[in-house]
């Protein structure tokens, strides 16, 4: 059966709805039709600098957020990246095969060191992309579950395997980039234009998947739209209207086409939010119980992520292997 790989990072406490829309209905819609594994990126998340009880604790709920959105771990491998130490040694070997130019082009190592400025910006940010190929290509993965902001990492993921395969054998299968239509770019409800982000710095445009039904619904009424009144579907001149189309077509699983005519008339632009809000709470309230209730046993969760190690290592150890052998690393053995 064909793989799939993909992983979140633990920066925070709560997936927003990107997230959840953006990559985890896919995950969860995949997971019977391929080998799944979905990773708890830790390693990532330690670039920005978390302070360790921050996170260890986000590591365990961004786990409990994948089961909690339907990832059942008796069907996918739920696993920890730094749990499965073949993925730095596979990122050093794809380091040694990426150009400088290459790494310096990614456009969000550009946006982080941009912020942080090149005092703040560390080493890892600027090798994050080649430890994301590491983290797909350990798997033989045939399809690559995320949002629209990961393809140029798809794209590197892809470069990296074929010239690897090139210069020494054929090694690695090419990944495909698994990117949803309407859902894969989620917008800020503050700021239609830009996607709705983890690290944005307004967060009322963020619906959080483990906040109180009523801070989602206090943001989506403040949301952003505009002045023209009718509810019509068009991203470019009505960027806030099309996100809120789009976020309850997707969750309430109506056609945006419906919803356009459900909405038509002047003045229905608060009935949308307010029922968006309703399908937000629908989705919402039984996530975070689900939540709340896996937290409480954490030696179990601790147990589903050791047994999702075990099974990730026994797959990335012999892809490793292949690809030190045919680098020409000694056998150790
Ligand atoms: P991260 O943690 O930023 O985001 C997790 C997933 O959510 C998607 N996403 C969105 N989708 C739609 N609209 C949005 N506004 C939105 N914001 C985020 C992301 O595209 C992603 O699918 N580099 C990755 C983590 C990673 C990874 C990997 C992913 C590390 N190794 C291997 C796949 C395979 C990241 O930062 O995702």
């Amino acid at each position: 059966t064909p793989r799939i790989l993909s992983g979140m990072q633990p920066t925070h406490d709560s997936l927003h709805l990107g997230n959840y829309l953006g990559a985890q209905v896919n995950w969860v819609r995949m997971q019977r039709d391929f080998d799944a594994f979905f990773c708890v990126v830790d390693q990532h998340a330690l670039t920005v600098g978390p302070a360790p009880e921050e996170l260890r604790r986000r590591t365990r709920v961004t786990a409990a957020q994948y089961l909690a959105g339907g990832i059942d771990p008796d069907v996918s491998t739920v696993f920890v990246q730094s749990h499965v130490p073949e993925h730095s040694q596979l990122a050093w070997v794809l380091n040694c095969i990426t150009g400088y130019g290459e790494a310096a082009r990614m456009t969000q190592f550009k946006d982080k060191a941009g912020q942080r400025g090149a005092e703040g910006t560390n080493v890892g940010l600027f090798t994050y992309p080649m430890l994301m190929a590491a983290d797909i290509l350990l798997y033989d993965t045939t399809a690559v579950p995320v949002g629209e902001d990961q393809r140029q990492h798809l794209e590197l993921t892809r470069d990296l395997a074929q010239r690897f395969n090139a210069r020494y054998g054929d090694t690695f299968v090419i990944p495909e980039a698994h990117i949803p239509g309407e859902t894969a770019k989620i917008m800020s409800l503050q700021e239609p234009t830009a996607k709705m982000s983890k690290s944005a710095a307004n967060q009322n445009g963020n619906l959080m998947m483990l906040d109180e039904p009523k801070v989602n619904t206090k943001k989506l009424k403040s949301a952003v739209t505009d002045t023209d009144n009718s509810v019509r579907f068009d991203p470019e001149a009505k960027p806030g209207i099309a996100n809120l189309l789009r976020i309850h077509s997707a969750l309430s699983g109506e056609s945006i086409d419906a919803l356009v005519e459900r909405y038509a008339g002047e003045n229905k632009y608060g009935a949308l939010k307010t029922d968006v809000a309703e399908q937000v709470a629908l989705v919402q309230a039984p996530f975070k119980a689900r939540v709340d209730e896996l937290l409480a046993d954490p030696a179990e969760l601790d147990r589903i992520l050791a047994r999702g190690a075990e099974r990730a290592r026994s797959v990335a150890a012999g892809v490793l292997e292949r690809a030190y052998d045919a680098v020409g690393f000694l056998p150790s053995v």
